[in-house]
């Protein structure tokens, strides 16, 4: 990977930012659904209302969720996922429709405040080969028809998230930026017809994958406190690599005549598990660097004035897909539940706070039975992989948080995850293994806390 030094790895990106009708940059995050036991919507507004959030981002349309945002003074960028794509691309009326039922009847009905319908999700990320490339751009113009065509063409407007996957440079600086020649003219008639329609442009930065992806990205330079390593670009010194990332893409913006488009940043975090990088130390120093930057009002060198940047992610998803990685399933501020990892400033002098109102199940815990008298992990195992393709188990894989426990506890671990994903179901903490000699052998049982 000679010469391409730290820009090789600056595939993941996301952006947003939006000025609100007070001129005010807001606070803003992305509140993903895909958990087992996710809180319940009322909750999670005011969540998010507690600590300062007037912005997020939802990757569908969740009519719950949309309902739960009404009237609550959040504004909103709802997505399409990129299964919904071809559909949309294909015909106008099945655009109109998506629109109907998924924008205009929570604005008219309960005073959602959707600002922005987000076109798929990163669609050219590399890995999905061409997938989106085709319906992509038709989608977003039938999306558009029909935001006008319904009367929100105004209030409401169009974007598509990028990876920075979409961006390459070729001197390895921020200053070198361009789009990908293979998506090279479809960025530059999406970000026309964007423009054209008062829409912006959202990008998702991600300092913690480049930092994951490549061993000699110097770490230093993924946070924003760095002071080693900085990136000189002319008369530029980039001490982080969210600036850098960003820049670059201002950079491929101006080169092809479009410097003065909105960007705002979709999603932007670090995980807390399931990586040497991600631990709540590294979490809550970028984090905290990334909240004092918003507070501050900062931009970046090439745009300094401060821009929406959705925060990824408010809570932790437990059933998100971990094909990119474990730590795919922490990268919320906050645990699944609403309560606090680590101390945060929100900026205006607060701090973090926690979910109120949040309801439990009962105390109790499915865990590995004593009498079972098994020290052999191999015994253990079947009924271990059983427990965690249904459950989260990441935490306790190798190299996790949890991944040092001994193969009894470990295996207490995966059992009482399922038992608690079950709801507690009666028959979730009975595990069984069959041995020689005997005809199985009752593995777990349960444990109940007076208090
Ligand atoms: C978890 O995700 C899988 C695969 O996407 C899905 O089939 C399943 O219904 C989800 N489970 C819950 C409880 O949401
Ligand atoms: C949105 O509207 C379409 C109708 O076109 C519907 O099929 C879809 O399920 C709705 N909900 C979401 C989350 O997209
Ligand atoms: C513990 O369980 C996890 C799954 O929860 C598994 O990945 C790991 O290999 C197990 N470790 C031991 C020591 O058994």
């Amino acid at each position: 990977m000679g010469g391409l030094s730290w820009f090789s790895f600056l595939f993941f990106v996301g952006v947003l930012g939006f000025e609100s009708s007070k001129g005010v940059w807001g606070l803003a995050c992305n509140w993903g659904l895909q958990s087992t036991h996710p809180l319940p919507p009322d909750i999670v507004v005011r969540l998010m209302k507690d600590n300062g959030f007037d912005k997020v981002k939802l990757f569908e349309a969740d009519p719950f969720a949309l309902k739960a945002l009404g009237k609550s003074g959040i504004q909103v960028m709802v997505g399409i996922p990129n299964d919904m794509l071809a559909s949309l691309a294909g015909s106008p009326g099945n655009a109109e429709a998506w629109v109907q039922q998924n924008v205009s009847t929570f604005v008219s009905k309960f005073g959602t405040d959707i600002r922005f319908v987000a076109i798929g999700n990163e669609p050219f990320l590399h890995s999905y080969k061409d997938m989106f490339i085709q319906t992509t751009f038709p989608a977003l113009q039938n999306i558009q028809a029909a935001l006008v065509k319904a009367g929100l063409g105004k209030k409401v407007k169009v974007t598509v998230p990028l990876n920075a996957d979409v961006l390459q440079t070729g001197s390895s600086l921020p200053s070198g930026g361009d789009f990908r020649p293979d998506i090279h003219d479809l960025m530059l008639k999406i970000i026309k017809f964007l423009q054209d329609n008062g829409g912006i442009v959202t990008i998702n930065i991600y300092p913690f994958l480049s930092l994951q992806a490549d061993p000699n990205f110097p770490k230093e330079f993924a946070f924003f406190s760095n002071t080693a390593n900085p990136v000189v670009d002319g008369p530029i010194t980039y001490t982080n690599v969210y600036d850098a990332n960003f820049d670059t893409l201002i950079s491929a913006l101006e080169k092809n005549g479009f410097g003065q488009i909105p960007v705002v940043i979709g999603e932007v975090g670090w995980p807390t598990d399931c990586d040497p990088n991600a631990n709540i130390d590294n979490a809550r120093r970028f984090n905290q660097g990334l909240l004092d930057h918003i507070a501050k009002g900062q931009g970046t060198p090439k745009r300094p004035a401060p821009t929406d940047v959705y925060i990824f992610s408010l809570i932790d998803e437990d059933n998100k897909s971990v094909e990119p990685g474990n730590f795919e399933r922490h990268w919320g501020i906050f645990n699944y539940d609403g309560s606090v990892k680590y101390q945060l400033n929100m900026g205006k002098g607060k701090t973090i706070v926690p979910a109120k109102g949040v309801k439990y199940l009962a105390r109790q815990w499915c865990v590995l039975s004593p009498s079972a008298g098994v020290s052999d992990p191999n015994v253990l195992s079947q009924s271990i992989s059983y427990a965690c393709q249904y459950a989260d188990c990441t935490s306790a894989s190798p190299g996790s948080s949890c991944g040092n426990l001994d193969p009894q506890r470990n295996a207490s671990y995966a059992f009482n995850m399922y038992y608690q994903t079950m709801n507690q179901r009666k028959d979730a903490c009975s595990f069984k293994t069959y041995l020689w000699l005997r005809p199985w052998i009752r593995l777990s049982h349960l444990v109940v806390s007076r208090s």
